[in-house]
């Protein structure tokens, strides 16, 4: 398999590529992990999407980020999807995307930071940068106004632009006046089907139809960055938009026009079966001239001792295959090519090949050199030659009261919007990880890790500087830092952090104005309940 083919888009024609499982479980809420991206998502415990979800651990990639951000060194982003092709072109000096996209619900808050964050940090080390108001997602599935929303989509872009983003290097676009979105989306919405959207985030009979078309055009925003030239992309989000990715990762895999796998006879293997026959070729291959016979290697596997039921399917196969030649090779299916692509692909293979009916043998091009070739022809016929995009998590805020973040409950959260004052405020009566008396502090020291303090200095407040952050943590947990004088360090900084903050989103709404999207929609619209 390559590394470009989503691990759950396996099925070799494209009608049947199956739905993981663990996407159609999300709306099941399996154990006590539910990831809705409508629905509130509080994760009580990060590892459970590893083992469930098929998220990975973000510390194993972190080696290969150069100069990681501090949010990526902290934990704070802590899984990932297929992270590697874009750290690999940030390192290279490679064409890489990120993009992220922002309901226009309510005020943007310290926890839509970390995705600004993000896309800056990305954007700074060369990726094409977009950032997207998904405002047809907030009429369709939370029947905002256009009125709300335009005001709301201000608010979002000014504290993005604000925060660093750059927007001559970057775009910016709101969904609904993007028609290369749109088209796209019109494009991927054949690729998917109801019945994954039943399974995946639960629609039933009850759901608009704009909500569903709110799916596809985030797919289609997530596509989008590669329209011009395919290349690895990014999405920062919370683990809640984690069922978007799966889906995309799987509509974008059906676009293809062929898939690439490695092959080592004229029969199709799975990829469990391929290890035996692979093991089989190596057993048995020398320097002689004389090719290894498929019943060989069947009789070779019936005397491996590590029998299952791999391997019993394999040597049934070989069987079946008699005295046909056993030889690597890499395949390439047809799953969506017109006749003159095929035709094209297969004149452009190299060296000796086989051609059949819905698929061609190239025997002397590595998985690499075939994957590009394919794309290669793909493109050349009206094909988008998309890579599989990528993702990253990160962790949800506590909220300042304990508990989740929420943007309907302002003491929980700060504001981006939140008068300087009213910052400072907030954290000075924010729950900590103290003791209930300095003395036993003192002497147990606080729990930095359970508290919502410390979280605004690790996410926030101690920016770069990892110094200041452990500083804290450390004199906190010794129990010589108590929560008072903390508290008010942490309250300053904020309104600090504010103030500049608001200032530059001052400076910034000329540079808006300068931008070519339009904050005044002027549509007529349709909201209600109903979504
Ligand atoms: N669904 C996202 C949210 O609820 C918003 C969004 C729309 C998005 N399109 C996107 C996020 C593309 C990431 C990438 O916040
Ligand atoms: Fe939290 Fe600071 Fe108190 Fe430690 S000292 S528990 S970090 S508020």
């Amino acid at each position: 398999m390559t590394r470009d083919t989503p691990r759950n888009a396996d099925g070799e024609d494209p009608s049947d590529v199956a739905t993981d499982e663990t996407a159609a479980d999300t709306a099941a809420g399996a154990d006590d992990v539910a990831l809705d991206p409508w629905g509130s998502s509080a994760v009580a415990d990060y590892r459970k999407l590893f083992d469930e979800f098929g998220i990975e651990p973000f510390d194993e990639v972190l080696p290969e980020v150069p100069a990681p951000h501090h949010l990526m060194r902290r934990g704070v982003i802590f899984g990932h999807r297929d992270y590697r092709p874009v750290a690999r072109a940030l390192r290279e000096g490679e064409d890489a995307a990120v993009l992220s996209g922002f309901m226009p619900t309510g005020d943007p808050h310290i926890g839509h930071k970390l995705v600004f964050d993000e896309i800056i940090w990305h954007q700074e080390r060369g990726a094409d940068a977009y950032g997207l108001i998904a405002d047809l997602e907030a009429h369709s599935a939370r029947g905002l106004s256009w009125d709300e929303i335009d005001d709301h989509a201000r608010d979002y872009l000014l504290s993005l632009l604000a925060l660093g983003f750059d927007p001559e290097a970057g775009e910016l676009y709101r969904q609904s006046t993007n028609r290369e979105v749109q088209d796209l989306a019109f494009e991927l919405g054949s690729k998917a089907r109801l019945a994954e959207f039943e399974g995946i985030y639960g629609f039933d009979g009850e759901t608009s139809v704009s909500h569903m078309q709110s799916v596809v055009t985030q797919m289609a925003d997530i596509l989008y960055p590669q329209l011009g030239e395919p290349k690895p992309t990014v999405i920062p989000v919370g683990p809640d938009q984690d069922p978007h990715m799966r889906l995309a990762r799987d509509v974008a895999a059906r676009t293809r026009y062929f898939k690439v796998t490695e092959a080592y006879a004229s029969f199709a293997a799975d990829p469990g079966e391929r290890d035996h026959l692979a093991a089989a070729h190596a057993a048995l291959e020398d320097d002689s001239d004389d090719p290894v016979r498929c019943e060989d290697a069947a009789d070779w596997l019936e005397a491996d001792p590590t029998a299952d039921a791999d391997r019993d399917a394999a040597i049934e196969k070989l069987r079946a295959a008699g005295k046909e030649p056993l030889r690597p090779r890499v395949r390439f299916l047809d799953r969506n090519a017109t006749d003159e692509a095929f035709d094209a692909l297969v004149e452009a293979v190299s060296g000796e090949k086989r051609r059949y009916d819905e698929h061609v043998d190239a025997f002397e091009m590595g998985p690499d050199e075939a994957e590009e070739l394919a794309r290669e022809v793909e493109l050349d016929h009206g094909g988008y030659g998309f890579r599989a995009p990528s993702s990253i998590y990160h962790r949800f805020m506590t909220g300042l009261t304990g508990g989740k973040m929420s943007s309907s409950v302002p003491a929980s959260h700060i504001s981006l919007l939140d008068d300087p004052e009213d910052g400072y405020d907030k954290v000075k009566a924010a729950t900590t990880g103290g003791r209930e008396t300095a003395e036993k502090q003192r002497e147990l020291g606080g729990e930095a890790d359970d508290c919502p303090v410390y979280e605004l200095y690790a996410y926030l407040l101690a920016g770069d500087d990892d110094e200041f952050a452990t500083e804290v943590y450390e004199e906190c947990v010794g129990g010589e830092r108590l929560c008072g004088g903390c508290k008010e360090q942490a309250a300053e900084l904020m309104r600090e952090f504010l103030e500049e903050h608001q200032e530059n989103r001052a400076e910034m709404e000329a540079v808006l104005d300068g931008l070519d999207i339009d904050l005044d929609s002027d549509r007529r619209g349709v909201t209600g309940d109903d979504h």
